[in-house]
C-alpha cells in the first residue's frame, strides 16, 4: 500500500492516469480484470460514473429478459448486471447462461483484452458534463467510502481536475470514442433517450441482435421511465441506501439542464472555456437544455 499514489486517504492514482476509490479497490485487482474470461456473447455496460449507467443497465437487463424469457433471474438488477471493478470475487465472471452482463466504469485500456479480442459488445452510455457533475456532486454527498465534498465550489474544480473517483469525464469519453473502430461499441446520449426512449431502445436491441416484438419493447420502455424505476426495489437501488453504502438516493431528479440550478454565471464561463479546450475537436456534440 505504501507505494499507492494517493491523491488523498481515499482515492489513489492507477498508472497515473485515473483516480479509483482505495476501499475495495486495489491496484492487482483492476489490473487483474486485464485477463479475465471474456465471451463474444458478453454485454459491458460503460460510462463514466452518473451518466445513466443505472438507468442503462435496467434497459439491458429487460431486452436480454425479453429475448431469452426463459432464463430470466430472479434478484436485483445491481445483481444481475454486476460492477466488473466492484466485488471481484463476483463481478462478471460468474456462471450463468449467455448473454452474461456487466457493467462498469472503468477506461478502456483497463478493460479485460478479451472485449476487443473476442468482440464482446459494449454500451457505452454520455451524458452532458455539466448535468453529471451536479449528478457526482449529490451522490458523492452520500457515498460513505469517502469524505464529502466539502463544498459545491470544491467539487466543481476537482471534477473539472478530474480528482474523482474514476478520474477525468474528458479523458474517459475521449477514449471510449476513441475506441469506437477497435471495439465492438455502441454509444448512447442520456439526453436522447430523455427525448425519446423507444428508439434508443430500437437501436440498442439491432445492435444486441435481440429480435423482440412491439409489445416486448414497450414493455422496456414503460418499466424504465423514471417514476416505474424509482418504485421498483430490483431497479432502484435503495437497498444500498438501507445498509448505509449511499446514504443518498441516486435516482434523484433524472433530467437534463439542472446544471443551472447549480451553476454561477463564472462557473459556467469557465467550464465552457475547458469545454472547448478539452473538446473542441471531439466529433459528438452534447445536449445542454431540454
Ligand atoms: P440525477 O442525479 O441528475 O437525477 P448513474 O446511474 O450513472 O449513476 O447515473 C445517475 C443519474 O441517472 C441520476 O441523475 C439519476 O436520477 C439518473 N437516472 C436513473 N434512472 C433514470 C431514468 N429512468 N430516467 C432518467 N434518468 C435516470
Amino acid at each position: 500500500m505504501d507505494s499507492l499514489d494517493l491523491l488523498n486517504p481515499y482515492l489513489f492514482r492507477h498508472n497515473g492516469k485515473f483516480f479509483f476509490i482505495k476501499e475495495g479497490l486495489n491496484p492487482k485487482d483492476l489490473d487483474d480484470l486485464l485477463d479475465l474470461d471474456v465471451r463474444p456473447t458478453d454485454i459491458y455496460l460503460a460510462s463514466y460514473p452518473k451518466s445513466g449507467t443505472t438507468w442503462m443497465q435496467q434497459i439491458l437487463l429487460k431486452i436480454v429478459d425479453a429475448a431469452h424469457p426463459d432464463q430470466v433471474e430472479d434478484g436485483t438488477n445491481r445483481e444481475r448486471c454486476p460492477m466488473l471493478e466492484g466485488d471481484t470475487s463476483s463481478s462478471c465472471r460468474r456462471e450463468r447462461p449467455d448473454p452474461r452482463l456487466c457493467r462498469t466504469h472503468l477506461p478502456p485500456y483497463m478493460l479485460p483484452h478479451g472485449v476487443q479480442t473476442k468482440g464482446a459488445k459494449v454500451v457505452y452510455v454520455m451524458r452532458n458534463p455539466k448535468d453529471v457533475l451536479v449528478s457526482y456532486y449529490h451522490f458523492s454527498q452520500g457515498l460513505s467510502l469517502m469524505e464529502p465534498p466539502k463544498s459545491f465550489d470544491h467539487f466543481f474544480q476537482d471534477f473539472v481536475e478530474g480528482k474523482v473517483p474514476w478520474g477525468s469525464w474528458f479523458e474517459h469519453v475521449r477514449e471510449f470514442y476513441s475506441e469506437k473502430d477497435q471495439m465492438n461499441i455502441h454509444f448512447v446520449m442520456y439526453e436522447d433517450m430523455l427525448k425519446d426512449l423507444r428508439a434508443e431502445v430500437v437501436k440498442l436491441c439491432a445492435f444486441l441482435e435481440k429480435d423482440l416484438t412491439d409489445e416486448a419493447i414497450s414493455d422496456v420502455v414503460e418499466s424504465s421511465i423514471f417514476k416505474n424505476m424509482k418504485k421498483n426495489p430490483k431497479a432502484n437501488y435503495k437497498d444500498l441506501v438501507a445498509n448505509e453504502r449511499y446514504t443518498k438516493i441516486t435516482m434523484r431528479k433524472g433530467v437534463a439542464g439542472d446544471w443551472k440550478n447549480h451553476f454561477t454565471v463564472a462557473q459556467n464561463e469557465y467550464f465552457d472555456r475547458v469545454f472547448t479546450e478539452r473538446m473542441s475537436d471531439f466529433p459528438v456534440s452534447f445536449t445542454w437544455d431540454m
